[in-house]
């Protein structure tokens, strides 16, 4: 898996670097090709030259080399990457990603990177449980940073708790596991509909649903971590996700929805719908708030556009389509009904009446049905869970 990878590794100041020639020396193992940038710090914790000598290419600690004037490249550091892995991570390094310093060579690769990057934070554990860090940390995942987060046990200070960086040999399987995982939908393109929509009867009302979005923010989250650039067109909902490969296109009602999906699905390489999406839409919409007058009201509804089934029907070859299901009974009946009908590649059921699915609950119970007549059911998770599974069902099926 790690053979040919080009590999950027940062080493900061803190103790858990007099381990870092051992995960130098796994990966060389592993025929990856590595390259140390060091902060000035870290060198009093681990020599340069044992870096140097282990990865078999010059470290890089300044901005320029002042024996022969010439200038470290640090953009095309970034560039060379296949990834950047900064262990040990300091507090200090840690608050300077996340407001953008870059005072010296390797915040300043860092914040030049295109490539996907991976923190080992390391830290006494008081430091490590400091509010700030835990925000810090925070922030760095909504920019799309992977943290494998510090490890119970002895630290160099003498006291027990998080804090420890992770094993070389377990950090080297974090690495492996990144690309296995992230190769898999690296330089593709996905739609995700997420939320429900709004279809406006007046300035102050509307049709709506109870669907929160999670499902369908989960699902991006997943789909990013893979790799992929998310185009996520999501009705109101109060679900966050920031990430630099992700474009979110906010809409109200369903032609709303249509029009961004027709703008976009053309240029993607799949789309995942599970916006909860109003079948039908108030015929006429008021533009003055409408007075209760009258005992009785009718409203007239006419039927909202499918889109899914716009999708469907405009779905290139090599794009690959998936809906969702929910249903109160005859679950797979209807989700088999569905995926012949929007010509889609799977389908995602899931039941009202199964405990802990469907709408605002954080789990799901999800089974999928894809076009070769597969069906794979699972266990009641969490919804991020059950996005993890969706996409790998994509990504093993090839779909
Ligand atoms: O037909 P039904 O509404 O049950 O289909 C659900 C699937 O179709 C979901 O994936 C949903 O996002 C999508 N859908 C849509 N536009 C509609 C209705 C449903 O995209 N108007």
């Amino acid at each position: 898996m790690l053979k040919g990878k080009r590999i950027i590794l940062g080493v900061t100041g803190g103790i858990a670097a007099y381990k870092i020639p051992l995960l130098v020396r796994e990966l060389k193992k592993l025929e990856a090709d590595v390259q140390c940038i060091m902060t000035p710090a870290s060198c009093d914790f681990v020599s340069p030259l044992t870096l140097a000598t282990l990865s078999q290419n010059p470290v890089y600690i300044d901005f320029w080399n002042k024996k022969d004037g010439t200038w470290t490249n640090h953009v095309e550091l970034g560039m060379w990457a296949d990834v950047m892995v900064i262990a040990p991570l300091t507090a200090n390094t840690l608050a300077k990603m996340t407001h953008g310093n870059c005072d010296n060579l390797l915040l300043a690769t860092y914040l030049s990177a295109k490539c996907p990057v991976l923190i080992a934070p390391a830290m006494d554990l008081d430091m490590y449980a400091h509010p700030t860090t835990t925000q810090n940390l925070e922030q760095l995942a909504q920019h799309g940073v992977l943290i494998t987060p510090a490890q119970h046990g002895f630290l160099a200070s003498g006291l027990e708790g998080q804090g420890r960086m992770m094993e070389p040999n377990d950090l080297v399987r974090e690495i492996s596991f990144f690309f296995e995982q992230s190769i898999s939908l690296y330089g593709k393109k996905v739609l995700v509909t997420a939320g429900p929509t709004y279809e406006r009867i007046d300035p102050v009302r509307f049709i709506g649903n109870h669907s929160s979005g999670k499902m369908g923010f989960a699902i991006a989250k997943s789909l990013l971590k893979r790799g992929a650039e998310v185009i996520l067109v999501t009705g109101p909902t109060q679900c966050q996700l920031t990430h630099n490969k992700l474009t979110r296109c906010d809409v109200v009602s369903a032609e709303e929805m249509l029009q961004q999906v027709k703008e976009h699905f053309p240029t993607c390489t799949g789309g995942i719908f599970s916006a909860a999406v109003s079948d039908y839409r108030p015929a006429e919409m008021h533009s003055v708030k409408m007075k209760k007058t009258a005992d009785e009201l009718t409203l007239q509804l006419v039927k909202n556009p499918d889109i899914l089934q716009w999708a469907g029907d405009h779905k290139k070859h090599g794009q690959f389509l998936v809906g969702f299901a929910l249903e109160t009974n005859d679950a797979l009946d209807y989700g088999r009904g569905k995926l012949e009908k929007k010509k889609l590649d799977c389908i995602v059921v899931n039941s009202l009446k199964d405990s802990g699915a469907g709408f605002g609950v954080d789990t799901n119970k999800i089974t999928i049905l894809d076009s070769n007549n597969k069906k794979q059911a699972y266990e009641l998770s969490s919804k991020d869970v059950a996005a993890h599974n969706i996409v790998e069902y994509i990504v093993k099926n090839k779909l």
